[in-house]
């Protein structure tokens, strides 16, 4: 930065702040601000390697110069694809935690017990601290906003949910005038490109899981992002900040991928949709002012109208749709996963954390508000919903006819049914799209189905979405 030329970013109150506590010129102000990594994977090189090539642009925009001071990993000798210097690495995480002179720490390491402690450590100690770790937060988050506002310290989580696409400042600051009454998010960049890749290369699941391994999409445990947890962990944030009482990821329904087949993929095509991995936030009282929310909170995969737009979200990519009752409908969307684009958002993190440390004031935007009267997640079983269902059933006569009665008892209607011929006797695919009914009353109808002679397997059963 120039002599004389201010910090782009900083408003005008804060130089006037900044200028009653400096007797410099505003190039004086230039501070360095060490940063310790907690983790040297995927995201942490990531971060490495984009703050050498973006570090003097933020310098410029920031008035702060960013420095990595230290990166703590587990393993020395494990060969990086990022060529961090040895003399920063580290096995001792707390050397860097405890560092006087590193007041930013990333908790970039990932798993819920040691990085637990790095975060809480930090905070006690009135460190700005960044995290991309979305199972810490869903679990602990509240616990871990009132113990940084307890010690006068920030927590900054952009990276936590969908990757390089900054939705946490969305729904924290750009959509603040806004009630949210709707909100759905693709938001696993694993299951996403497994999904594209199955639809349109036929590809086997196992084979683009490997492949999501190797580009370093997937958790270390993948079993988190194809059973859904890891979208429900970011739908649980997401829906939390849109609405204002932390939401325990017990509460959410999660359905993953595993039984998403080629067949149900053929089948939704021919009814003209594309099947998802669909987070769904949905707000459910009259939203007045003062009365509590309550909000359906799910997780599953869905069938999606080729039309919409989320429909044509591929491969890594993500996308969520926020609906505000004062700006309609509004779509954020970038990669979801990979070195990049969660280094991009751990940059978000970092600017604004210099931001508020050259400010001096940790909470300028607190980590969370909390909605005056608490809220509630709807119960699944009261949640009304359109269905996908596919039987594998005896292909015998009156097979169709004894699964439609038991349905119709259930006051559960059928728009649509297919039922590819088969041979008599062979197990064949009875593919039926319901109607509206409520989710208590599809499962009991289907733990009857499952009892027929005719049914074969397990009934598999994914919600088809209007986006209404
Ligand atoms: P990763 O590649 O497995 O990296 C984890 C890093 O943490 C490694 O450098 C590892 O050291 C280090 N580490 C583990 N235990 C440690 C310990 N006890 N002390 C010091 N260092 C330790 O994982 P990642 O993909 O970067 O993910 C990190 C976090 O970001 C996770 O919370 C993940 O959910 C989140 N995230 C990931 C992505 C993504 O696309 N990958 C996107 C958004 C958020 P070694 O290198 O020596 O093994
Ligand atoms: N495993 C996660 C995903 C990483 O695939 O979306 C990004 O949070």
């Amino acid at each position: 930065m120039r002599a004389g030329h201010p910090p782009r970013s900083l408003t005008l109150s804060t130089l006037g702040f900044i200028a009653q506590r400096s007797s410099g010129t505003i190039a004086d102000l230039m501070k360095q601000l060490n940063v310790g990594l907690i983790g040297g994977g995927t995201v942490g090189g990531g971060v490495y390697l984009a703050l050498q090539r973006n570090g003097t642009l933020m310098s410029s925009r920031l008035g702060s110069n960013l420095r990595i001071a230290a990166v703590a990993v587990r393993d020395l000798s494990r060969p990086r694809s990022v060529d961090i210097p040895a003399s920063l690495l580290t096995t001792d995480w707390r050397s860097v935690v405890e560092n006087p002179d590193i007041p930013i720490i990333c908790e970039l390491m990932g798993g819920t017990t040691t990085a637990k402690t790095v975060v809480t450590t930090a905070l006690r100690l009135g460190k700005s601290v960044i995290t991309a770790n979305k199972a810490l937060l869903s679990a602990q988050g509240e616990e871990l906003f009132a113990l940084a506002e307890k010690h006068g310290a920030n927590l900054y989580y952009e990276a936590s949910v969908a990757g390089g696409v900054p939705i946490i400042k969305v729904l924290r600051e750009g959509l603040i005038g806004n009630r949210i009454t709707r909100l759905y998010g693709i938001v696993n960049g694993t299951c996403n490109y497994i999904l594209t890749r199955m639809k349109l290369e036929g590809a086997d699941f196992g084979e683009v899981l490997a492949d999501a391994q190797r580009l370093g999409y997937a958790e270390a445990e993948p079993g988190l992002d194809v059973d859904g947890h890891d979208a429900a962990h970011k739908i649980g944030i997401l829906a939390s900040l849109a609405h204002g009482f932390w939401v325990d990821p017990k509460d959410i329904f999660t359905q993953g991928i595993r039984e998403v087949n080629r067949v149900d993929i053929q089948f939704a095509g021919q009814l003209g949709y594309t099947i998802k991995l669909i987070g769904s936030v949905k707000r459910c009282d009259k939203g007045r002012a003062g009365s509590p929310v309550r909000a359906e909170v799910c997780v599953a995969p869905t069938l999606v109208p080729n039309s919409h737009v989320l429909a044509n979200v591929n491969h890594v990519y993500n996308a969520v749709l926020v609906r505000g009752d004062v700006v309609g409908d509004t779509l954020y969307y970038g990669r979801g996963a990979g070195q990049d684009p969660t280094a991009s958002a751990v940059l978000s993190d970092l600017a604004d954390a210099a931001l508020d440390l050259n400010c001096h004031d940790h909470l300028r935007i607190p980590p969370f508000v909390p909605h005056e009267r608490g809220g509630s997640v709807v119960k699944m079983g009261d949640t009304i919903s359109r269905y996908y269902l596919r039987l594998s059933v005896a292909d015998r006569p009156g097979t169709l006819a004894r699964v439609a009665t038991i349905l119709g008892e259930a006051k559960i209607g059928i728009s649509s049914v297919i039922q590819p011929e088969g041979h008599e006797g062979e197990s064949v695919p009875l593919i039926l799209m319901i109607h509206d009914a409520a989710y208590s009353d599809v499962r009991k109808a289907l733990t009857i189905i499952a009892r027929l002679s005719v049914i074969k397997g397990a009934p598999v059963l994914f919600r088809v979405e209007n986006f209404d």
